[in-house]
């Protein structure tokens, strides 16, 4: 039996629920207290969702019954936060971005590294059920030696639905910061290490409506679009855009030597399977998953929690999300310089989840 890691969330807005949920999914988490900059926030979540203590930021940082903090506040705060928590003496598991900056980004590895302490950052759908399979299915050789990969997420903003969009079309914001982090942490656990991006950027509109009727002034751009080239040689598209009304484009598709996978959208929780054409078959065939199909947002915190007890690596790791980072940063340096960029990072791909995991236990 391992220890339960022991969690406090600091920022209780749109996106807390799924995390209240996903520590309460595995058995190897305990929610303690949930903070807000905006105190009466945390008291209502904490009383909405059984929370047994709702604190204020500084409350929660110094209390000893807490291992790690889950950083759920807005990325303009993500590495202030961060780094807090880390100087408090606790592990941190951010939402994403890990920072607005590689600055940034970096100074919260170093803080950790030098404390003895884990970083952890979202997203973790790369551990869902379908998205394992998909990497199974790659790591046994169906399809070959993988080409090229698409991965497009194309549509109008977050506005007509996010209680409180402006981040969105702040720094820290725009379609690559917020979506990308799905798309390309799904390729670096498909690929491997990233070596070098091309990039096109623009912002379409000067300013968005929300359904609320706050007019946002834009301040980044809202379409990107570039290549990403992995060491293993594969070559992946990306387009992320806020400034696309209706399309006909796949989510995620990967060609391979040997056939094409598709892959569903890490972007949560999207039902369809991970499906394979080869040549010579009739049509494309829906492949079993290998996982369970109940995991949630929590999983990467999860994986976390046993890594610490049995001092290995774990997989939604900072330096994956690190790698991430420059990666998405490079598309509008490329832009801007009219030049290739080549990654200065590289990570480990992260270790396949073993098969024969339980739904609420990972190992
Ligand atoms: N909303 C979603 O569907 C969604 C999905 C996935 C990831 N995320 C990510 O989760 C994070 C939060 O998004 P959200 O949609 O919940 O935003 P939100 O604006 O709804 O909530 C953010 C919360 O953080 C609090 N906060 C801000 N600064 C703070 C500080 N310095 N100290 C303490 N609390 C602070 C705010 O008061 C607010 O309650 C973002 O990084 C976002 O990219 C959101």
């Amino acid at each position: 039996m391992v220890a339960k890691l022991r969690v406090g969330i600091i920022g209780v807005g749109n996106i807390s629920p799924a995390y209240i949920q996903g520590c309460r999914a595995f058995d190897v988490l305990e929610l303690m207290a949930c903070a807000d900059i905006n105190m009466e926030r945390a008291r209502a979540v904490a009383e909405e969702h059984a929370i047994p203590r709702a604190l204020s930021v500084e409350a929660l940082l110094a209390d000893p019954d807490i291992d790690v903090v889950v950083n759920l506040t807005v990325p303009a705060v993500h590495a202030e936060v961060s780094l807090s928590v880390l100087r408090a003496g606790k592990h941190v598991y951010s939402e994403k971005p890990l920072a607005l900056t590689l600055a940034d980004g970096r100074a919260i590895l170093d803080e950790a590294a030098a404390r003895g302490l884990r970083v952890g950052c979202a997203p973790d759908t790369f551990l869902f059920g379908q998205h394992q399979t998909a990497r199974r299915v790659l790591d046994e050789g169906t399809i070959g030696t993988p080409v090229a990969a698409v991965a497009f997420m194309a549509g109008h903003g977050p506005e007509s639905w996010h209680p409180n969009p402006g981040f969105f079309y702040a720094p820290g914001g725009g379609p690559m910061l917020d979506m990308g982090p799905y798309y390309v942490t799904c390729l670096v656990n498909l690929f491997g290490p990233a070596v070098r991006v091309s990039g096109a950027a623009r912002a379409s509109f000067p300013e968005r409506l929300a359904h609320t009727g706050e007019r946002i002034p834009v301040r980044v751009p809202t379409h990107y679009a570039g290549t990403i080239e992995f060491a293993s040689g594969a070559i992946a598209t990306l387009i992320t855009s806020f400034d696309v009304w209706g399309h006909h484009l796949p989510v995620m598709e990967v060609y391979g030597e040997l056939g094409t996978l598709t892959i569903p959208d890490p972007n949560g929780f999207d039902p369809r399977e991970v499906r394979l054409m080869q040549p010579g078959t009739e049509g494309w065939a829906s492949l079993p998953l290998a996982y369970p199909d109940a995991w949630k947002r929590g999983i990467g915190l999860a994986d976390m929690a046993y890594a610490i007890e049995a001092n290995r690596p774990h997989r939604a790791s900072g330096d994956l999300a690190y790698h991430v980072l420059e990666i998405m940063s490079a598309f509008a340096t490329a832009y801007e310089s009219g030049q290739y960029v080549t990654m200065a990072s590289t990570v480990a791909q992260p270790e396949l989840l073993p098969l024969g995991l339980g739904e609420r236990v990972l190992s």
